[in-house]
């Protein structure tokens, strides 16, 4: 039915992927129901799933697509009550924000800085931290001053501009979900209290490896680094994340909904300055 569009897929279209060979069908996510089957019992026809990652849309073709041809142990089958547009938002992005989120051990009326703030993961995760722990102050960051309004708007409490790699802020917060990733990692421990966790699951800096980072000097005093994988894939985590959405009725929403057709305008969004949040192709205009 459909799926979100990742910025990974902007790096393999661009052959930034070095393990992907083409020609490839791109789509790391999706979401639909089940048309042919080899295991009727536990993936009957008909049966609503969401599939993630292993391989799909790099070592065999992905989700751009009507139909998508997946080994059985990576299609997970849900029960919900969400429409094909909410549920389509959901699976990479939420995921990988719900998995942060619970690395970040996060407690109720802590600052939490999501750097990366207008990202689609990183409004996911505000979307979830704010459901799920109300008495947290969050703050997200941009690099584009037109954006802040945007930010606000879409539920931060604050904005920080975030030019060349440094926060334009002297405040500090007790956890940083870092989007920018390798890039800007040790000016976030600047920005970390003592005991604080940064979230490293983002590299949107274009970096892939920290250098030149001491972990003795450069982590907060007492603090912690850690990060997220939305490779390893746990059904406990991403049923989790859905029955919190339901449950809570968190306004998951995407900010742009693009036909199957339209595939080249919605990686253009999402390359533009103009991007804010997830991005997602529906099969049908109507789903
Ligand atoms: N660990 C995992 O398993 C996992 C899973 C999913 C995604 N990710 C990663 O999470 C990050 C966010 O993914 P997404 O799909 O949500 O991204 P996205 O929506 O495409 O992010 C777009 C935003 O990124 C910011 N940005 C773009 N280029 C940048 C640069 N060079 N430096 C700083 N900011 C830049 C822009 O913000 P402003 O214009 O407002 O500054 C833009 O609005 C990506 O790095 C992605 O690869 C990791």
């Amino acid at each position: 039915m459909g799926f979100g569009i990742n910025r990974s897929e902007i790096f393999t279209r661009k052959g930034l992927s070095p393990t992907v060979k083409f020609p490839r069908i791109l789509g790391i996510e999706c979401v639909g129901v089940i048309e042919q089957t080899t295991e009727p019992k536990r993936l009957p026809k008909g049966q609503k799933v969401i599939s993630i990652m292993g391989e799909m849309g790099r070592a065999f073709d992905g989700s751009y697509a009507e139909y998508v041809l997946l080994p059985n142990d990576q299609i997970y089958p849900v029960e919900t009550r969400l429409d094909w547009k909410t549920l389509a938002t959901i699976p990479e992005t939420y995921y990988t924000a719900y998995g942060s989120l619970l690395n970040l051990h996060i407690h109720s009326g802590e600052s939490i800085l999501v750097r990366g703030g207008s990202s689609g993961v990183g409004v996911a995760f505000m979307k979830l931290a704010r459901a799920l722990f109300p008495g947290v102050r969050i703050t997200g960051t941009t690099r584009r001053a037109p954006k802040a309004d945007r930010l606000i708007a879409a539920g931060y409490d604050d904005v920080v501009f975030d030019q060349q790699g440094q926060l334009k802020t002297e405040l500090k917060f007790d956890k940083v979900f870092e989007l920018i990733g390798p890039a800007t990692i040790k000016d976030s421990f600047k920005h970390t209290n003592p005991g604080g966790i940064v979230c490293s699951t983002g590299e949107l800096g274009n970096k892939w490896h920290l250098e030149k980072f001491d972990p003795i000097m450069d982590i907060a005093p007492n603090g912690y680094l850690t990060s997220f994988y939305s490779g390893n894939v746990s059904r406990q985590k991403l049923n989790g994340v859905l029955r919190l959405i339901e449950e809570q009725d968190i306004p998951v929403k995407p900010v742009k909904v693009f036909r199957l057709d339209q595939l080249p305008s919605a990686h253009r969004y999402l390359e533009s300055h103009d991007s804010f949040g997830k991005v997602i192709v529906l099969n049908q205009a109507d789903d």
